[in-house]
């Protein structure tokens, strides 16, 4: 069975108390009502990560930060290494959202220098692909999703890819409020699907989480994740609203 996964991507939200106080909180409605079916997940500005790894140590939830240097270490002023990320007792990391791509120039080489670096210390990459709209519009968004995998992960090895979960993300879906259809979602992660199977093989591709992100809502989730190559959510907007977030990780 593969792993299903929820995992909230704050972005560039709540100060230092606000963050922890929040945390915290989904921390308690978890510990009271445990989600048993799927992996829940906080990605937070680098300012938290620190402080969360004593409040969340009872293991309801796990944390993450939302993005990690393309260096391992040095001269490299405002920047923040996968070990450093790793040494607040964070698990994860979040590498290639639309965001980092568009604002911060991202590109295919960089994101695959980031993965390689973030699960060589040993962090769990939730690697973020998907069209603009155009794309999607032009018919070419296969052929995007296949260039940003083939060339941001497929230099792992297996025991690599292992750490690897994919967040499918249509960048016309990301806070706008429209959200891909069931249908949409399911054929792009069967699509990614394949592809992986092409290069690890089957049954290692089977094993691969795929989570769909792009304005997931407590009223279309449960649909969205009822299908059968969709494992879960990267959740922005609604990772801010408590009843929100926590009805997200019911629908699983
Ligand atoms: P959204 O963001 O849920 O607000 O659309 C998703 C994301 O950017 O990861």
């Amino acid at each position: 069975m593969r792993k299903k996964i929820i995992a909230g991507n704050w972005k560039m939200n709540m100060d230092l108390s606000e963050g922890l106080d929040f945390a915290e909180s989904i921390n308690n409605y978890f510990r009271e009502k445990p989600s048993d079916r799927a992996e829940v997940i906080l990605c937070t500005p680098f300012i938290h990560l620190a402080g969360l790894s004593g409040l969340l140590k009872d293991g309801k939830i796990v944390f993450g930060a939302q993005n990690c240097a393309a260096e391992s270490s040095g001269a490299y002023t405002g920047e923040v290494s996968a070990s450093m990320i790793k040494s607040t007792g964070a698990q994860y990391v979040i590498t290639g959202h639309s965001e980092r791509r568009t604002y911060y120039h991202e590109n295919d080489k960089i994101l695959n220098k980031k993965a390689a670096l973030a699960v060589k210390c040993g962090l769990k990459v939730i690697f973020c692909c998907g069209e603009v709209l155009q794309e999607r519009e032009e018919g070419t968004h296969f052929s995007v999703v296949r260039r940003q995998l083939e060339a941001g992960l497929f230099s792992l090895s297996e025991e690599e890819f292992k750490q690897i979960i994919i967040a499918y993300e249509p960048v016309w879906a990301i806070g706008t409020g429209l959200t891909a259809t069931p249908d949409q979602a399911q054929e792009m992660h069967k699509y990614i699907r394949d592809l992986i199977s092409e290069k690890y093989g089957k049954n290692f591709a089977d094993q691969v989480s795929i989570l769909y992100g792009g304005s997931c809502k407590p009223s279309n989730a449960a649909e969205i994740f009822s299908r059968a190559d969709v494992d879960g959510g990267l959740i922005g907007g609604a990772s801010l609203k408590k009843e929100d977030f926590c009805a997200i990780v019911e629908a699983v």
